[in-house]
């Protein structure tokens, strides 16, 4: 078995999860980078380095996270951390008169059952470490736009799945929720050719959108010992956002 403690990460090939990937490695961590693309599974795991070791996985399909783990077990020897953050990140599903079951499901299955199967198939290898979960849902688990339903129910979801997961699998596993408000994860070359307004950061108390580190320093305290107090808890990182009254004038 590895001295180093082993993180998996879904949906690190890009985004938030590569952010969050990203912070693990520097903080010492071997992290697993799961995720249904696999050429951006290649891409992040070269940019990440030797710490980082690449998994092509879909967080829907139950076999193929059953062999995942059963590799980490025989390659890595331990699981310390799982973070669940592979999501169809796009909210918008039209209005329900017209949202078919399918394109429900869809958003279901990926943000709600995917992390459901990651938490059951690694809880044995995690029990055997003491050790964490954390859940990426959304502030839209508790705010809404319109036709919005099956993203907000997917995150309202997870936000539950956390606080009941934590009383079953306590004091052996902590398990633990953030919940993001608008993080910029374009690229940067994107980021600088069409930047954001200044509106769109002057709204947030803090006075600026968020960046995938915000979430990321968030997961890092979280799988850390020293937040050994602290489970079943959804946690906003937001800048603020979620506080802020909106009437129109
Ligand atoms: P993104 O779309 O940039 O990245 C999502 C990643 O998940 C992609 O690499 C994608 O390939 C992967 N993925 C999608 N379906 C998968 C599956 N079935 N199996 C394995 N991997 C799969 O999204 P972003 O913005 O980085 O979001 C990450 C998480 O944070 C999502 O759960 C999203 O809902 C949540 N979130 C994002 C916010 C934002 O403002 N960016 C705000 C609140 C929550």
């Amino acid at each position: 078995m590895t001295d180093t403690p082993v993180a998996l990460v879904t949906g690190a090939a890009r985004g938030i999860g590569f952010g969050i990937a990203e912070r693990l490695v520097r903080d010492g961590w071997r992290v697993i980078v799961a995720d249904i693309d696999a050429a951006g599974v290649r891409s992040a795991v070269d940019h990440l380095g030797p710490a980082a070791v690449a998994a092509t996985l879909d967080v829907r399909d139950e076999p193929g996270i059953r062999a995942l783990l059963a590799q980490v077990r025989q390659h890595q020897g331990r699981l310390d951390a799982l973070v669940n953050n592979a999501g169809i990140s796009d909210p918008h599903c039209g209005p329900i008169e017209s949202l078919g079951l399918t394109d429900w499901n869809h958003w279901l299955e990926t943000n709600l059952t995917g992390p459901f199967l990651m938490c059951k198939h690694a809880l044995p290898l995690l029990r055997e470490r003491r050790g964490a979960i954390v859940n990426i849902a959304s502030t839209r688990a508790e705010q809404s736009e319109p036709h919005t339903e099956a993203y907000a129910a997917s995150k309202g979801g997870l936000v539950a799945l956390t606080h009941a997961l934590a009383v079953s699998v306590g004091p052996e596993v902590r398990v633990n929720c953030i919940n993001p408000g608008w993080i910029d994860t374009r690229p940067a070359s994107t980021r600088k050719a069409e930047p954001l307004r200044e509106i769109d950061h002057q709204q947030h108390p803090a006075g600026r959108v968020g960046e995938p580190a915000d979430v990321a320093a968030l997961v890092a305290f979280l799988l850390d010992p020293q937040a050994g107090f602290i489970t079943g808890q959804a946690w906003t990182v937001d800048g603020g956002m979620t506080k802020r009254m909106l009437y129109t004038e």
